[in-house]
């Protein structure tokens, strides 16, 4: 009985995995784990993919293939393959795979990080080029950034001589990078010096950890359409949360519609650009509000993880720390602060930045493409509809292009100039081609002068107990990698008392 019932079920699994050898083999796709009927390989991706990418690159080569349900998805992992994505067929690569709860944030796609490759995408991208991510829009809001990154130093200061013992960095980092972007992007500030948050500022934390959680979540649903029907709960919580980014950001562009008719002046930060170019740019309010929200989910945690992981370095290789303070030391003294203006002088520090988004990219797999045509990368078919991730965790550590690339030497881009900004397809932490990250130089900006003030001010040392070489370098999962363990760090100040005092700035 047993026997009988088990023979069909086996005869069915090897007719499964022969058609599944023979699809992959007659379309020409790259090679890769074998798929499960309907889940696909969902359920066989380690939690941090990147890592896990990696891994199948070992068994499958530079690019391979998987399934998500029954979604195709293509994962290239060195830079030979990366140039043909992102140069050579970067046109028909440039559209965007958005889950149901992805397409709600962003209207379906009517803001930029979401939109597909096309008629709106360029019409906005130009925008962000032409009129937000200036050199001289980012000039004029270079007072904001100082003011927030003196705060942060000055908040170190009072907490590292009132307790005497380690902080938790990412939470003054954290709190840098949310001034500095709703600041930027709203025109305001939603606390006051003592760090208390007001109404509308808890309202727009609740905004942003609500749409992690929303945003963040894998449903099989969203890879196989015939099972979406079953994932209707989420259905509520997407509508309660775009009704509350709806509510919240109109109040503030009425503020700001209502303060320059008071004032007669334009002011430079994102809603008052965007409000006064709407016309001319035939900008729905879909498209005004999904931009606003773009720059805060996109710019805020990448540069504060970015500095999280630099300190990390920097506490671990004491070698390079002090390099970098004596640079600081050289360049500036000790008798001043830091200003954005110093920062083309700190040879060394660039290359701490370099090498730091080189080890520990804060978006390892960029944001995933969609093939918008049959494309061919490296003599494999990538069929139209095929999401495509390009591995820039992989390819920073390619032991092919990097020398000793496990190690943290920020030399090596002293020894050969080497670019990030999307030119040189060894690095790309900031991707490459037409959707690389509009904020490159603004990021950039802000995670250099942030390290700098904290490397002017502080010396920085593991917690008593703890050895350099046992800080815990691992990640933690999700499409933005934080440190697994929060950096703990003990802070000694290395500059007159007088230079950490802030004095705030209303811009
Ligand atoms: C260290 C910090 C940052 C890193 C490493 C980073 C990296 C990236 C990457 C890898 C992408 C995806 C590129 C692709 O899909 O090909 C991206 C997209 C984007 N980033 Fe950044 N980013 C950072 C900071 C910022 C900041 C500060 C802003 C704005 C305030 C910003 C705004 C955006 C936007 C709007 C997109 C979407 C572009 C598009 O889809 O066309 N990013 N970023």
């Amino acid at each position: 009985m047993a026997f009988s019932l088990a023979f069909p079920a086996l005869t069915l699994f090897l007719i499964y995995i022969a058609y599944n050898l023979y699809r992959r083999l007659k379309a020409k796709l790259p090679p890769g784990p074998r798929p499960w009927p309907i889940i696909g390989n969902l359920y066989d991706i380690e939690p941090i993919r990147f890592r896990c990418f990696a891994a199948w690159s070992e068994i499958y080569g530079p690019i391979f293939s998987f399934y998500l349900g029954s979604q195709l998805n293509v994962v290239i992992n060195n830079a030979t393959l990366a140039k043909e994505v992102l140069k050579d067929n970067d046109q028909n690569l440039a559209d965007r795979f958005r889950t149901k709860p992805l397409a709600n944030v962003s209207r379906n796609g009517s803001d930029l990080i979401w939109a597909d490759y096309g008629h709106h995408y360029v019409k906005v991208r130009k925008l962000c080029n032409l009129e937000l991510f200036t050199s001289k829009r980012i000039e004029a809001l270079r007072p904001i950034r100082e003011d927030e990154v003196t705060s942060m130093i000055h908040d170190i200061f009072r907490d590292s001589t009132k307790q005497g013992k380690s902080l938790i960095m990412r939470s003054y980092l954290g709190l840098v990078a949310f001034n500095n972007i709703t600041r930027l992007t709203f025109g305001k500030r939603f606390m006051d010096s003592q760090g208390n948050v007001d109404e509308q500022g808890k309202e727009l934390k609740e905004i942003v950890s609500n749409g992690m959680k929303i945003g963040g979540k894998l449903n099989l649903g969203d890879f196989v359409p015939w099972l979406s029907c079953f994932f209707k709960d989420d259905n509520e919580a997407l509508k309660a949360q775009d009704s509350h980014v709806d509510r919240f950001t109109r109040v503030i562009m009425e503020e700001h519609t209502l303060a320059r008719k008071n004032t007669g002046e334009t002011k430079q930060h994102f809603v008052d650009a965007l409000l006064t170019l709407q016309k001319e740019y035939e900008l729905s309010d879909d498209t005004v509000i999904g931009l606003l929200w773009d720059m805060v989910t996109a710019g805020m945690d990448t540069v504060a993880i970015t500095v999280e992981w630099a300190m990390a370095e920097l506490v671990k290789n004491t070698r390079v720390q002090q390099k970098a303070q004596e640079e600081l030391d050289r360049v500036i003294g000790s008798d001043r602060v830091i200003t954005e203006s110093d920062m083309s002088k700190l040879t060394y520090l660039q290359s701490v930045v370099k090498e730091s988004l080189r080890l520990h990219p804060p978006t390892p797999l960029m944001l995933p493409h969609l093939a918008s045509a049959n494309v061919k990368i490296g003599g494999y078919n990538i069929p139209k509809g095929t999401i495509v991730h390009v591995n820039v965790w992989a390819l920073g550590r390619d032991p092919k292009v990097w020398k000793n690339p496990l190690q943290f030497r920020p030399e090596r881009f002293i020894e050969e100039d080497i670019d990030m900004k999307g030119h040189d397809f060894r690095l790309l932490p900031f991707g490459a081609g037409r959707r690389i990250c509009p904020g490159t130089n603004l990021a950039i900006n802000m995670v250099t002068s942030m390290l700098a003030h904290l490397l002017h001010h502080f010396e920085w040392s593991p917690p008593i107990g703890i050895e350099r070489d046992g800080i815990d370098m691992l990640e933690s999962p999700g499409t933005v990698t934080y440190m697994q363990t929060p950096l703990q760090v003990v802070p000694t100040p290395r500059l007159p008392q007088h230079l950490y005092e802030r004095s705030p700035i209303v811009i």
